[in-house]
């Protein structure tokens, strides 16, 4: 059976300076599931995630969230997004950062303990952001994101600069929260992660190349991981876009 879409993206057009980043694009993000968004730098997975949670000035189509137009207040309380740079304030201690960001939202008051104890940051609580370490600043931007418990969760690469085991406990996290039913959308520049989701949207120059599964994804491609999987994705792209413009070349001869 399908999955109610927690995000649907029909023609999205965005322009980011001279850049079209998209161009038409189309792609729908079920419910309650990790969706992982994966591709080279500059593809437009930053881009993506400022349309979903409402922030990019968008230049045509649409985004629908939960229902709900993208970027509409109705979805302030219901959707929350980590930046890829912490938005942390350094002369704050972790604790009053999320007191803060919990005032904001009126989050219930045991908002701060419950998200310091599930990103482990409950030694730090009454340290000054700044001068925590750069795994424990991106856990406190992770933190801010859980406030309120939000329906979706969107998360530009939050485990860069991680070691390994917590990257390994982050992604637990992640798990947890989906099965409690919280839809999770998560970049990465680390191509193994791909394994951790149950869906996948693969990029490349602003466009999904794949929309799969891990285990279609190897399969698809009988490439051993996910990063040699990419790579042929990324080969057989560019071999249909040369096709393509050489046919539309002889068209116009
Ligand atoms: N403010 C801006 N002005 C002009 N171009 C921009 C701006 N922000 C992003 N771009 C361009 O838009 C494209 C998509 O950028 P985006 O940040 O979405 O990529 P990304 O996939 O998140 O990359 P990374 O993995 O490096 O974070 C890139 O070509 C980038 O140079
Ligand atoms: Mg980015």
């Amino acid at each position: 059976m399908m999955n109610k879409s927690a995000v649907r993206i029909t023609g999205l057009r965005v322009r980011r300076g001279r850049t079209a980043v998209f161009d038409g694009l189309d792609l729908t993000i079920p419910q309650g599931e990790i969706t992982g968004l994966l591709g080279p730098s500059g593809c437009g997975k930053t881009t993506l995630m400022r349309s979903i949670v409402g922030v990019q000035t968008v230049a045509g189509g649409r985004v629908e969230v939960l229902g709900e137009l993208g970027g509409s207040r109705r979805l302030r309380h219901r959707v929350a997004y980590g930046t890829q740079g912490a938005a942390v304030y350094g002369d704050l201690t972790v604790r009053q950062n999320l007191k803060y960001a919990a005032s904001l939202l009126r989050a219930p008051r045991g908002d701060v303990d419950r998200v310091l104890d599930e990103v482990g940051l409950r030694a730090q609580a009454g340290q000054l952001a700044a001068s925590l370490s750069g795994g424990q600043s991106t856990r406190v931007s992770l933190a801010l994101a859980l406030i309120g418990s939000p329906e979706l969760i969107v998360l530009d690469e939050p485990t860069v600069g991680l070691d390994p085991v917590l990257r390994a406990e982050l992604w637990a996290l992640f798990r947890a929260l989906a099965d409690r039913g919280v839809t999770m959308i998560v970049s990465s520049h680390v191509m193994d992660e791909a394994l951790r989701c149950d869906r996948l949207l693969l990029m490349r120059e602003g466009r999904v190349i794949a929309d799969t599964t891990p285990r279609a994804l190897l399969e698809d491609t009988g490439a051993p991981d996910p990063e040699s999987a990419f790579l042929r994705l990324v080969q057989g792209d560019r071999e249909t876009h040369a096709a393509t413009r050489r046919s539309l070349r002889e068209v116009s001869e």
